[in-house]
């Protein structure tokens, strides 16, 4: 059955807001979080446009209490029940690791697995209020092989993947699928000021991982691992 309550952490732009548009139809309620809250309310008036109904939640991944209200709000909005969590917020940086201070690091571990993994515990009383609800978690190629400047970032990106594996695992009897979709690089802000030599016109769109994503909410068997680029 197709979802119609999905809360979507970092849906403010890039990736995040081009899944919130794919699944904005007539009937769908859609929360879009992150800390930006002007980029929040244009993707809520886009999802309007596009028929659906939409509210924005301001949250900083870094600040459990912050979280917490985020969820709060999400749930309240979808009268108790969510269908889909999105955990697609993320921060990207290249460095080689004896440069990547523990202010860094405990960002990247701070909003890319952490931030996830607490969404998705204050989430999890409405899942499993919904009928076969579905957490997809936007892990990255970096999740899957290793990348020269990548140290901290891939080793968030593995750890989502291994929490999405045990969480699946563990919810599964409860009718609660957990998918992992993994990007190829994708033309977003995410690499606006990051020190590389980059072709963007060869990158995916955030388009086509929206569609996947889209598609994989559409399966009700659970489509474990999903790679963008197959
Ligand atoms: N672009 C790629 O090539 C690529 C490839 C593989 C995987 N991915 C993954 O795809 C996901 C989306 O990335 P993107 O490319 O769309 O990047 P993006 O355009 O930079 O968007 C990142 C989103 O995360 C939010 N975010 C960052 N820090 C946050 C925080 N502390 N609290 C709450 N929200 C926060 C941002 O909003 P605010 O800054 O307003 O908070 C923004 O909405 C990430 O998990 C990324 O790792 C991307």
């Amino acid at each position: 059955m197709a979802p119609t309550r999905i809360l979507i952490t970092g849906g403010g732009r890039g990736i995040g807001r081009a899944i919130a548009l794919r699944f904005a139809t007539s009937g769908v309620k859609i929360c879009v979080a992150s800390r930006t809250s002007d980029e929040l309310d244009k993707v809520v008036e886009e999802i309007e446009a596009a028929g659906g109904e939409a509210i924005a939640a301001q949250f900083n991944l870094r600040d459990h209490g912050s979280i917490e209200a985020a969820v709060y709000r999400a749930v309240d909005f979808f009268e108790g029940q969510m269908d889909l969590l999105i955990n697609n917020a993320g921060v990207f940086d290249v460095k080689p690791f004896e440069e990547c201070d523990p202010g860094m690091v405990q960002k990247f571990f701070d909003v890319n697995i952490l931030g996830a993994m607490y969404t998705t515990q204050e989430a999890l009383v409405a899942l499993r209020e919904a009928d076969g609800a579905h957490v997809i978690n936007i892990s990255s190629t970096a999740g899957l092989q290793g990348y020269p400047g990548s140290s901290v970032y891939c080793a968030t990106k593995y750890a989502l993947r291994g929490f999405s594996d045990a969480l699946r695992e563990e919810l599964c009897d409860e009718g609660i699928r957990v998918t992992t979709v993994y990007p190829d690089a994708t033309d977003t802000t995410l690499f606006d000021g990051v020190d590389l030599d980059l072709d963007r016109s060869t990158m995916d769109s955030p388009e086509t991982v929206a569609e996947v994503v889209w598609k994989a909410a559409q399966e009700n068997e659970c489509p474990k691992d999903i790679k963008v680029r197959p």
